[in-house]
């Protein structure tokens, strides 16, 4: 191994295929995602965690198109599978194997601690599955077996961070330097999308539909969806997040796309009505979000292709959790052999 790809950081993150995907996971996640693959110091992985969606019930058929489409998704926004690593979950056994084996050094008390737990077993209070409950051994197996330097998450998966962090330290200290440390790695700050209904809650798929902008959403969609965005009644265009939540999030998602400083957003608004701002921001997101869209019909037009990257990809992946496998394996004991 040369000494260049020694130094070079390791990042993964996981998206669940639940279909949607929305402007906030544009600017917070896979916009930032699509600038990495160009830095030399970063080796990036990107995996469609369909295990992790299967801790609630899914339609079969539902659940095999979204991971393709989540894939091409990514694609379209600009993710090179060649210069990133792009897969889905259950490709990569090895997942589910270490999976297993660190769950025998995950205590019961740590897992019943997890407030996601808590909340998605009272929110599907007739399937609090064993899964459901084993989801962050899971996601702490998919971030160790690549000796992951950084996660980019949100702030709702620090908690399963630690978790993983707690684990890989745990094990270490028991067998020696297996696992890297995993730390979180936030963008840059105040680049939180927030609901254009209730811009005081982050933007979320889950909530109705007028709320947030899907990736994929028509270019009328937008325009509605961003001309009905809640903001106040003082009609000043400023950016103030406490005072003005819903005003000032419409700076700010001007600001993620053109890349504009908020000053001078407030300046060329400055006695303007709303109505300016809402158009400005409507016509800054589609030209954005547009080509991505016609990309992403082409790459689903292609099945073969994609089928191609899938399995390319997934070799890659395999090939180097196959690297932390066999070292687990030795240090816990596990009987030598080949395959
Ligand atoms: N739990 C994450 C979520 O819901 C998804 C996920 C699974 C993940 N495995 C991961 C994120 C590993 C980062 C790293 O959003």
């Amino acid at each position: 191994m040369t000494e260049v790809i020694e130094k070079k950081k390791t990042i993964f993150s996981g998206i669940q295929p639940s279909g949607i995907l929305t402007l906030g996971n544009y600017i917070g996640a896979l916009r930032n995602w699509v600038k990495l693959q160009d830095d030399p110091a970063y080796n990036c992985i990107y995996c469609v965690v369909d295990l992790h969606a299967l801790t609630v019930r899914q339609d079969p058929a539902a659940l095999r198109r979204r991971c393709v489409e989540t894939l091409a998704l990514f694609m379209a926004c600009g993710l090179d599978p060649e210069k990133n690593i792009l897969y889905c979950q259950s490709h990569v056994p090895a997942h589910s194997e270490l999976g297993w084996l660190l769950g025998c050094f995950t205590y019961m008390g740590e897992l019943q601690r997890m407030t996601q737990f808590k909340d998605k077993a009272s929110k599907h209070a007739d399937n609090i599955n064993a899964g459901l409950f084993t989801y962050p051994v899971l996601m702490a197996a998919d971030i160790l077996l690549y000796g992951t330097d950084l996660v980019p998450i949100g702030e709702d998966q620090r908690q399963h961070l630690e978790l993983a962090r707690d684990i890989a330290i745990r094990f270490n200290n028991l067998y020696g330097n297996v696992f890297t440390v995993p730390e979180a790695y936030i963008g840059k700050a105040g680049r939180r999308v927030m609901s254009l209904t209730e811009p005081t809650r982050k933007m979320s798929k889950s909530d109705e539909e007028n709320s947030y902008i899907a990736i994929l959403d028509k270019p009328e969609d937008i325009r509605r969806k961003l001309r009905r965005a809640v903001t106040d009644s003082d009609g000043v265009i400023r950016y103030d997040r406490e005072g003005k939540p819903g005003v000032s999030n419409l700076l700010e998602i001007l600001s993620a796309i053109t890349g504009e400083e908020m000053e001078a957003l407030a300046a060329r608004f400055e006695g303007q009505g709303y109505g300016a701002l809402k158009d400005a921001v409507a016509d800054a997101v589609i030209q954005e979000l547009s080509p991505v869209r016609s990309r992403y019909e082409e790459f689903l037009a292609d099945k073969p292709y994609l089928e191609q990257i899938m399995q390319n990809n997934a070799g890659r992946a395999a090939k180097l959790a196959l690297r932390t496998m066999s070292k687990v394996h030795k240090k816990l004991g596990l009987a030598p052999y080949k395959l």
